[in-house]
């Protein structure tokens, strides 16, 4: 565990999945609660990111497999679920984080554009939660969701994403309804370092989008937290049995400190999207 670790977990023998393991919020929950002595298995499309990982907590001692996974196809979904199951002899629950975000305004949404973002943030966390479901009620396990702030408060040129999250939200609320003996929770997430999350918005892309939060005041960008204090929280999940249906991890105050989004820019390198560099010259 990390420095910020307020327990000392201990998940010895936990069987869990970890859906989006190979990079980001995914990668650094699974390295926490194979670290915190679950068994754990890593799955994502990029299978050498996800041997990586395994075996860095291989050679920590860890029991930890890898899947290969696209979750926007049902057959790799069930399969995937299935090889998890397998390799741990059971399942005590899952994390599903893969999450894209394409900056479009609704306007200029295409039928291509809702189909991806939904098919990966929606309809695959749907497939993946009925591969687990049987497994989950054998264990009264828990699934865990990760969603957005947005889903509080959206953004011009966000939409796409928001509504999906939004659409997650119905998908828990339903499950729940469905399998009152499984434990979700939904995991509302701020603004996060060091993932891979605006990886592919382009400067030209982000600057055609924030001039509108500029134009409304909402930039400068909220503050980030550190990946670690994230992953943390999401992972001490796993050591409760019930009631927490819902939280929220987000940024404090402090973490804006000395990152100067208004003055200096916020450290571009590791969160390029917020860069403000494309905004000289906006007003
Ligand atoms: N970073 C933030 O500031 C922030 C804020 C609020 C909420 N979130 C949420 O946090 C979650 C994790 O995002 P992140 O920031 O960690 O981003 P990230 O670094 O881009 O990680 C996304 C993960 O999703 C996986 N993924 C994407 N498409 C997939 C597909 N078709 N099939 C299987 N896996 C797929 C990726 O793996 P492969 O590419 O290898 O498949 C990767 O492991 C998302 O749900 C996001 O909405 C992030």
């Amino acid at each position: 565990m990390s420095a910020v670790a307020a327990l000392q977990l201990n998940l010895a023998g936990r069987r869990l999945l970890v859906v989006g393991a190979s990079s980001g919020v995914g990668r650094e929950v699974v390295l926490q609660l194979a670290r915190a002595g679950a068994r754990v298995v890593l799955a994502a499309r990029r299978r050498e990111r996800l041997e990586a990982a395994v075996a860095t907590l291989q050679a920590d001692g860890c029991d930890a497999h890898a899947v290969v996974c696209d979750v926007r196809d049902e057959a790799q979904c069930q399969t995937a679920v299935g090889q998890a199951i397998e390799a741990l002899g059971g399942l005590d629950g899952f994390v599903y984080a893969p999450g894209v975000a394409k900056l479009s305004m609704l306007q200029d949404a295409r039928h291509e554009d809702w189909r991806h973002t939904l098919d990966v943030n929606l309809v695959g966390a749907a497939l993946i939660t009925a591969a687990a479901m049987d497994a989950l009620r054998k264990s009264q396990g828990r699934a865990v969701f990760v969603s957005s702030y947005v889903v509080r408060q959206t953004l011009p040129g966000v939409g796409l994403y928001s509504t999906s999250k939004v659409g997650l939200d119905g998908l828990i609320e339903a499950w729940r309804m469905e399998a009152p003996e499984v434990d979700l929770t939904r995991v509302v997430l701020g603004n996060t370092l060091d993932t891979e999350f605006a990886a592919s918005w382009g400067d030209a892309q982000v600057a055609s989008i924030t001039k509108h939060w500029v134009r409304r005041g909402l930039f400068p960008a909220p503050k980030m937290m550190p990946l670690e204090a994230a992953a943390e929280v999401i992972a001490t999940l796993f050591a409760f049995r019930g009631y927490v249906d819902d939280i929220a991890v987000m940024p404090r105050l402090r973490d804006a400190e000395g990152q100067g989004y208004a003055d200096a820019g916020p450290t571009p390198e590791r969160h390029p999207a917020l860069d403000t560099s494309p905004l000289k010259g906006v007003k």
